[in-house]
């Protein structure tokens, strides 16, 4: 921390006292969608962000791969480099918005060797390499936030990691991707394809570089594997979450959705598990049906909400916007102003807990209500067959929809689209069926199988 102090606007309160207090080094890595905000709203709102930490932040550069780009007036060319190396090491924090694992896991490591204080949205490379960001910041005795790697604005990680550290945290549901939800929002509205509906959730700025991530539901999966790691107090990996994404949702499945009275959101669950064999965790994410009742099936557009149960406190909502870069930047200028607090009056903020080393329940293991799409031959005995399946094996139908589709006009050809709901069943039981289903020549296509929650 150096005593410097460069020009800052009057406070519109009075003269700008700020100009006595300390400043503290900041480097800004990465200027795109989130970094551009967080450039910003650290102009805009410098003075009164040095009265509430008491220091004022000085941006000593801004890293970025493309010089020559015109970022707006909140990115001053000056302050752009392309060596990020030696920004980090001349700063006390290090804002980290580039994403992805590498360079943004090495840069990290460095800056906290070199005694700085990190403050990332990055979810991908805390899933994937928390423990060893966790594990630097001991060693060096500095700060690691990362409010905005989960959910975007909404205050979800601190309420975990810190309001709800006495209690007890059962489960955690919800929708933590913005562009998913936006996607099958805009399916489900406006009858958008999915390649259009993506496409725009790309121009807005929801998306992540490779959108692949979101739509193959890995985002949401690095955001679960957080989530679970802090509720449990164990490190739950990336690699332990169950993730199926949306790219196999049709427009048939949102019309048979809707007929049912329900919505397909992509879900991400976090839940403590105990039974005969103990206490275990459980971390998946997947496309499911709810019904239109729930508070979930209304989040439209790019929100996110989460609901977490603990013992103690009940049930908690959570609601807001997810993506986007001033949402986000948003939350990390509330985990900059922590840092930034913590190294003008001395000591460190949460530390990895991780003591309780709970096992992860393998997705078979769990039961769920499904939805299964089958187009099968319109003839006697075919559904008794399929229901037969499905009782072999333990599976209990709750509904059955038939639809005949168009064939040759034939009686050999009739085809039918079979919709049908089950009670809750083990998974293992379902893809038995399933196997069964796919191996029975009476069973032309499974269509679709989607998880039943909220009910
Ligand atoms: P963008 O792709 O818009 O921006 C990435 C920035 O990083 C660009 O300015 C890019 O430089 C810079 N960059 C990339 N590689 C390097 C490198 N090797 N060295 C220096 N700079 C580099 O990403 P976002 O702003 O959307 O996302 C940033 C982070 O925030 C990610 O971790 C993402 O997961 C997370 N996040 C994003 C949200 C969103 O809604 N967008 C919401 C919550 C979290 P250049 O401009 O020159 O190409
Ligand atoms: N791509 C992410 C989303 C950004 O769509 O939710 C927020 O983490």
């Amino acid at each position: 921390m150096s005593q410097s102090s460069p020009g800052s606007p009057p406070s519109p309160a009075g003269a700008d006292t700020s100009t006595e207090l300390p400043t503290l080094r900041v480097a800004v890595l990465g200027a795109g969608t989130v970094g551009t905000e967080v450039l910003r709203l650290l102009s805009q709102q410098g003075v009164d962000l040095s009265h509430r930490i008491g220091a004022r932040l000085e941006v000593i550069g801004v890293a970025v791969r493309n010089l020559t780009r015109d970022r707006g007036e909140h990115v001053p060319a000056e302050l752009l480099t392309e060596d990020a190396t030696s920004l980090v090491q001349q700063s006390d924090l290090v804002i980290e918005v580039i994403g992805g694992i590498e360079p943004a896991r090495t840069l990290l490591l460095e800056a906290m060797a070199g005694g700085a204080s990190v403050v990332t949205a990055n979810k991908a490379l805390l899933a994937q390499d928390g423990a060893a960001l966790y594990e630097a910041a001991d060693i060096h005795g500095v700060d690691l936030y990362f409010e905005a790697a989960v959910a975007g604005a909404i205050p979800l990680v601190r309420p975990v990691r810190e309001s709800l550290a006495g209690d007890r945290i059962q489960r955690v549901l919800g929708i933590v991707n913005g562009t998913t939800n936006y996607v099958l929002d805009a399916m489900t509205r406006t009858g958008a394809s999915f390649d259009e509906a993506l496409e725009s959730a790309k121009e807005l700025g929801y998306a992540e570089a490779d959108p692949t991530a979101d739509v193959q539901g890995h985002d949401a999966a690095a955001k679960a594997s957080i989530l679970a790691s802090l509720a449990f107090h164990t490190r739950v990996r990336l690699s332990d979450v169950h993730c199926e994404g949306i790219t196999e949702v049709s427009a048939q499945d949102i019309a048979a959705a809707t007929r049912m009275g329900r919505t397909i959101k992509l879900l991400s669950i976090i839940e403590r598990i105990e039974d005969e064999t103990g206490e275990r965790v459980s971390a998946r994410v997947y496309p499911a049906l709810i019904p239109d009742s729930h508070p979930l099936a209304s989040v439209s557009d790019a929100y996110n909400a989460v609901f977490i149960e603990a013992d103690a406190a009940g049930s908690l909502m959570f609601y807001g916007q997810g993506a986007g870069g001033a949402p986000t930047a948003s939350a990390i200028l509330g985990d900059v102003v922590s840092a930034a607090r913590q190294r003008v009056r001395g000591g460190v903020g949460p530390r990895e807990s991780r003591y309780a080393e709970l096992d992860v329940i393998a997705i078979d293991d769990l039961r769920s209500a499904f939805y299964v799409s089958l187009t099968v031959q319109d003839r006697p005995g075919v559904l008794a067959e399929i229901a037969g399946t499905l009782s072999g094996y333990g599976i209990s139908i709750s509904t059955i929809h038939q639809e005949l589709l168009e064939g040759d006009g034939t009686e050999q050809q009739a085809l039918a689209s079979i919709g049908i709901t089950t009670h809750r069943a083990l998974e293992s039981a379902m893809t038995a069926s399933l196997d069964v289903f796919s191996a029975t020549a009476t069973v032309l296509g499974i269509d679709s199988v989607l998880r039943i929650e909220g009910e």
